[in-house]
């Protein structure tokens, strides 16, 4: 997130690039910044060498022929001297590349783009780099089997990017660790919409086609960015303390939607008071077709669902806002800090508003017959195909139950406010979690949960 002004005027990069040619002192010696970012689960996800401060993306779209043009300015600060760098993108044609304004080379293998900039780039220089593309986007099947990147709907098509879906319709840096800002331009066939993360800024038709501006101000991860292009009834509304709701429903899902969607700003309100200042400038949803995805996502500002949620899932996918969204995992294997807190979320608003308490649904978890939930441990999945599954979901919150158990209640909401609070549109890992919670509560030894809870293997021999 952070830049920084350009080191020396490129001028004299030139003149220092020029330099090395023969006399080796001072120069700028550039190496590849690297097409991965070794995460546990998602090797070649995510790029070394820079940070990303801000995508500008503007795309226009046909969904008749599924037919993309788009071009994207990645505004971002080398983290070392860098002859190249890969960009995260799957098909789509590369039409051209410039670095600085300056034409560069660049080629592709897999779903990296590695481009050579004119001149080689200094450690701490902020770069801007303009990638033109276009063609059909594709659909990306995730290793648990599921689709993701850009799935074509009935009136439109949808962005979905978790966990490496991104990089189907935009060029970036694919991995949770780098959050941005971002600028979102749609343009679609005029009668339809383009909703996004973020706030709208702008709208216009020239033509025969509408013009959508989006703005995110708060950064964010690559997979919760998102676009939706159909028909939607658009509801623009105020939450808790003149909190922006925008509500964009498929037109079919209207009426099944109503009484669920009226509950949000109630829900938001409940979230505030156990998990903190809600981290966001707007909030929402988006609710296309129940065939257009198969699954929620918290998309940014405005969780994706597939039909009309349930009330829990509604609670489920607003908790991530906090977590997940603002406090983001800094890899895909600490994907229980999101999956296992919202999952928790759900279990505080059965025990305020339904009829069991949080203790009691542990319980049920612990005695009943759900033997996946002991297949492996939340903090080390068995696989990347695993990592949506119950033990980082109900043994992820089961976890989180048994901090409560030894704290209390009133430490408890200390340490998962106080939790958001400390990583706030950050990044963060379950080290840093288990650190965070011992600095929390000093005089308790947590030791039994995180080696039997956490990180063990089996079902604990006691609840
Ligand atoms: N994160 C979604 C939820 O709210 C579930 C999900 C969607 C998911 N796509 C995924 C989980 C890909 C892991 C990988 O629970
Ligand atoms: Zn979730």
């Amino acid at each position: 997130m952070s830049r920084s002004v350009r080191l020396v005027p490129a001028a004299a990069a030139v003149l220092a690039l020029a330099l090395t040619a023969t006399a080796c002192d001072g120069g700028v010696h550039g190496t590849p910044g690297g097409s991965g970012v070794r995460d546990p689960y998602f090797p070649k996800a995510g790029n070394g060498g820079y940070d990303v401060g801000h995508y500008d993306l503007t795309l226009d779209y046909t969904p008749a022929g599924r037919r993309l043009t788009a071009t994207a300015v990645i505004t971002a600060r080398a983290t070392h001297d860098l002859s190249a760098f890969d960009l995260d993108l799957v098909g789509l044609h590369v039409d051209s590349v410039t670095v600085e304004g300056r034409k560069a080379r660049f080629n592709r293998a897999g779903q990296e783009l590695t481009v050579r900039p004119h001149d080689d780039l200094r450690k701490g220089e902020t770069f801007r780099t303009t990638v033109r593309y276009s063609g059909t986007p594709r659909t990306l099947t995730d290793p648990d089997g599921s689709e993701e990147g850009w799935l074509p709907t009935a009136d439109g098509a949808l962005a979905l990017g978790e966990p490496v879906g991104s990089m189907a319709w935009f060029p970036g840096n694919d991995h949770p660790s780098d959050k941005a800002t971002y600028d979102l331009t749609v343009t679609v066939p005029e009668g339809l919409q383009a909703v996004s993360n973020g706030e709208l800024t702008d709208r216009f038709t020239k033509g025969d086609r509408t013009t959508y501006r989006w703005h995110t101000a708060q950064p964010m991860a690559s997979y919760l960015a998102t676009v939706a292009i159909g028909h939607f009834d658009v509801t623009r509304t105020t939450g808790p303390h003149g909190l922006p709701v925008v509500t964009a429903v498929d037109p079919t899902q209207v009426k099944a939607s109503a009484k669920v969607l009226a509950k949000l700003p109630g829900i938001i309100k409940w979230e505030e008071t156990n998990f903190g200042p809600y981290p966001f400038s707007s909030t929402g949803v988006i609710v296309d077709r129940p065939d257009d995805a198969g699954y929620a996502l918290e998309t940014q500002n405005r969780p994706t669902f597939p039909g009309a949620p349930d009330t829990g899932t509604l609670v489920h996918e607003l908790a991530h806002e906090w977590y997940g969204d603002s406090v983001t995992p800094e890899s895909w294997q600490d994907m229980w800090l999101n999956e296992g807190f919202a999952t928790y979320a759900e279990w505080l608003y059965e025990e305020d508003y339904g009829d069991k308490s949080a203790q009691q649904t542990f319980m049920d978890y612990y005695n009943g017959d759900h033997e996946a939930i002991w297949a492996y441990p939340p903090a080390k999945p068995s696989s990347a195909a695993h990592i949506s599954d119950s033990p980082v979901y109900q043994r992820g919150a089961m976890v989180l139950q048994k901090i409560r158990q030894k704290v209390g209640d009133d430490r408890f909401y200390d340490i998962i406010q106080g939790w958001a609070a400390a990583h706030r549109h950050g990044s963060a890992s379950t080290a840093d979690f288990t650190a965070y919670v011992e600095r929390k509560a000093p005089h308790q030894d947590f030791t039994e949960i995180w080696k039997d809870w956490l990180y063990g293997d089996k079902k604990p021999s006691h609840p």
